[in-house]
């Protein structure tokens, strides 16, 4: 199981480190590290790789240098490379990058740390093997599958998310699988990622044939998540029937909950706000609503005005806050009952 690396500062160096105490990989996010808006662009990019490595330091003390823990880098970064560097510098234990196309990944981390690339179709996946292969003679260490009912940015067109049972984890994993088949790649493992939020969802997606999960929403609902003490009852308290899917300024969809900073953006106004720092290659400061690292800033700090708060479709679950271990022990009792409805094997 892997623990989303999510952003703004959500899965930082508390939560990762929890993850990977209780035997599973914990992710830290390096999107929004740059402190405040006061900042000129170059600024951002040297205290953004400083407070990367000082959460990389962290989370290893916090686990006593006993991985496996990673970072998750979304392409779109203006920071991508910087991020990349500094992560393998600090020897973290695997990369997993999305929110576009990691085609030069392996340009940067030109070391043996395993990558991990975040997909949502096979056709996605074909692309990023094929250029890896031909341009680095590199492949992924495992896949990850978004489907769209996940938290965070999504790879689906408008059309393609109000028919999401077409895309289901189901019919992602198929599609995945055939195009590793192709590349001789079935041993790599596959994840499948969205609404995983108890733990028999993790025996249900292992049941598909994934090899194992990442979870987001869940665990911004965990005492050690970075998410403010608000922003967490906001999560607890709504539904999936509170979640919208909006256009962020990263370019793709994203689903949140409703808000006031939502409600503004829906009604076509315009926030007023400026953009030192130039955080996402895809954003249009003209064109665009609102600053999504500001209003990611503010759900982090507990705003609850001016706060963008990104979630999986499953709210419905989400119904309290619990430390990242009770997750595990519950996991365990899970897999314990699964498996002694197994008949034991008679030789
Ligand atoms: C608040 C939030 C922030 C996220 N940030 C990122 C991110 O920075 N990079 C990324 O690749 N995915 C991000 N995601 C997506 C997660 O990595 C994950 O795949 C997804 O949340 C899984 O679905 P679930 O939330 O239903 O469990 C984010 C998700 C949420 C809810």
């Amino acid at each position: 199981m892997i623990q989303a690396g999510m952003g703004v500062r959500v899965g930082n160096a508390n939560l990762a480190s929890a993850t990977t105490n209780a035997g599973a990989y914990g992710a830290i996010s390096c999107v929004g590290l740059g402190d405040d808006f006061d900042r000129t662009f170059r600024e951002y990019e040297t205290v953004s790789k400083r407070n990367l490595a000082k959460e990389i330091r962290m989370a290893k003390e916090l686990t006593k240098g006993n991985g496996p823990l990673g970072v998750n880098i979304m392409v779109v970064l203006t920071n991508y490379e910087d991020m990349v560097r500094v992560s393998i510098e600090e020897g973290i234990d695997f990369i997993i990058s999305g929110a576009g196309l990691p085609l030069r990944l392996p340009e940067y981390a030109n070391e043996n740390v395993p990558l991990i690339p975040v997909v949502s179709s096979g056709r996605a996946l074909e692309l990023i093997l094929r250029t890896w292969e031909r341009r680095y003679n590199r492949k992924p260490a495992a896949v990850i599958v978004e489907g769209p009912l996940c938290g965070g940015h999504l790879a689906f067109n408008d059309e393609q998310l109000r028919e999401p049972e077409k895309y289901s984890l189901e019919v992602l994993f198929k599609d995945v699988k055939a195009v590793l088949g192709q590349h001789d790649l079935m041993h790599v493992p596959v994840i499948g990622a969205g609404a995983v939020s108890i733990p028999e969802d993790v025996l249900t997606v292992i049941e598909m044939g994934y090899n194992g999960v990442q979870i987001g929403t869940r665990f911004i609902c965990t005492t050690e998540s970075g998410m403010s003490e608000e922003g967490k009852q906001l999560y607890v308290s709504s539904s999936s029937q509170d979640t919208v899917i909006i256009s962020s300024p990263v370019g793709m969809p994203v689903r949140v909950i409703k808000s006031p900073l939502v409600e503004r953006v829906m009604s076509g106004k315009k926030e007023q706000f400026a953009c030192p720092y130039k955080c996402l290659k895809t954003c249009d400061r003209s064109k665009v609503l609102f600053c999504i690292a500001r209003a990611l800033i503010h759900a982090w700090a507990g705003n609850m005005d001016e706060g963008l708060f990104m979630t999986g479709y499953d709210l419905d679950r989400v119904n309290d806050v619990i430390p990242v271990k009770k997750f595990f022990d519950d996991l365990e009792v899970s897999a314990a009952n699964y498996h002694s409805q197994i008949p034991a094997y008679q030789g």
